[in-house]
């Protein structure tokens, strides 16, 4: 079983989004398990404080080393073999290429920030690796782990619906995806493209291929040129086949 351990001073938000849909129906069937540790349970005052004030001054607060690594050391021992994450705006951002192998992992534990951010030295001493949603700052690191753990979870074998999901989405061949379409023929004066609806599916997966093609370059240049400069590595292991029922 895939397992999710988050450290955080909110436990009660979770399992939050991950309890509904495709996440939800698969821990309750057992493919993943999520567990919410509270990191006040590690302090050692009667207060229960994680925090204390920065080194040098300034504003903020900073979540204590030594509250931090007991908590790490207590939910994931250096046997556990899962990946231990920080989440942080100056991580290394995520992509669905690391998504896809640490789906294929045993599961991740997940150090959620809070405040000012993390005394440096834990980071070092447990080896975190720091991980971005985006460049943008969030109010602590809770949303951003949902995040990270909303994108493997669906990544893992059995959870997906129906056949052909993962292979064919957006960044998984390092292009943006094709447009979709659905019933009813026309909305509103807009027609379904034909090709769409000719039967013809040499064609329909040309035109998906074209249409990929296009948006990446309009939208992501930055991916267009990783993309036509034959960079983009191979799929990553434990990437499912296609295709989703509901997420
Ligand atoms: C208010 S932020 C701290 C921002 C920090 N002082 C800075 O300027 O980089 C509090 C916590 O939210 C989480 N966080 C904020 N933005 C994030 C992002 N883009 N990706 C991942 N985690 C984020 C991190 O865990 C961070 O420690």
């Amino acid at each position: 079983m895939w397992r999710a351990s988050v450290i955080t001073i909110f436990p009660d938000m979770f399992p939050g989004p991950l309890g509904a849909s495709l996440a939800g129906k698969a821990r309750a069937g057992g493919i993943w398990d999520l567990a919410a540790v509270d990191l006040r349970d590690f302090a050692t005052d009667r207060h229960r404080s994680v925090d204390d004030t920065p080194a040098g001054g300034g504003p903020g607060m900073v979540l204590r080393a030594d509250v931090l690594a007991r908590a790490i050391d207590a939910v994931a021992p250096d046997t556990d073999g899962r990946p231990r994450l920080l989440t942080s705006p100056r991580g290394k951002p995520l992509t669905q290429a690391r998504v896809a192998a640490l789906a294929a992992g045993p599961g991740v534990v997940v150090v959620c920030g809070r405040f000012e951010g993390v005394d440096e030295r834990v980071i070092a001493a447990r080896n975190l690796e720091e991980v971005s949603i985006g460049d943008y700052v969030l109010s602590g690191g809770e949303l951003a782990a949902m995040v990270l753990i909303d994108a493997c979870v669906r990544l893992l074998p059995g959870v997906m619906g129906k056949e052909a999901s993962g292979a064919e989405e957006s960044f998984s061949d390092g292009l943006l995806e094709y447009p979709h379409y659905t019933r009813p023929q026309i909305f509103e004066g807009r027609d379904i493209p034909s090709i769409l609806v000719s039967g013809d599916h040499g064609r329909v997966a040309a035109w998906r291929r074209a249409e990929a093609e296009r948006l990446t370059r309009e939208r992501r240049p930055d991916l267009w040129a990783v993309h036509t400069s034959g960079m983009h590595g191979a799929q990553a292991p434990g990437t499912p086949p296609k295709k989703a029922t509901d997420g």
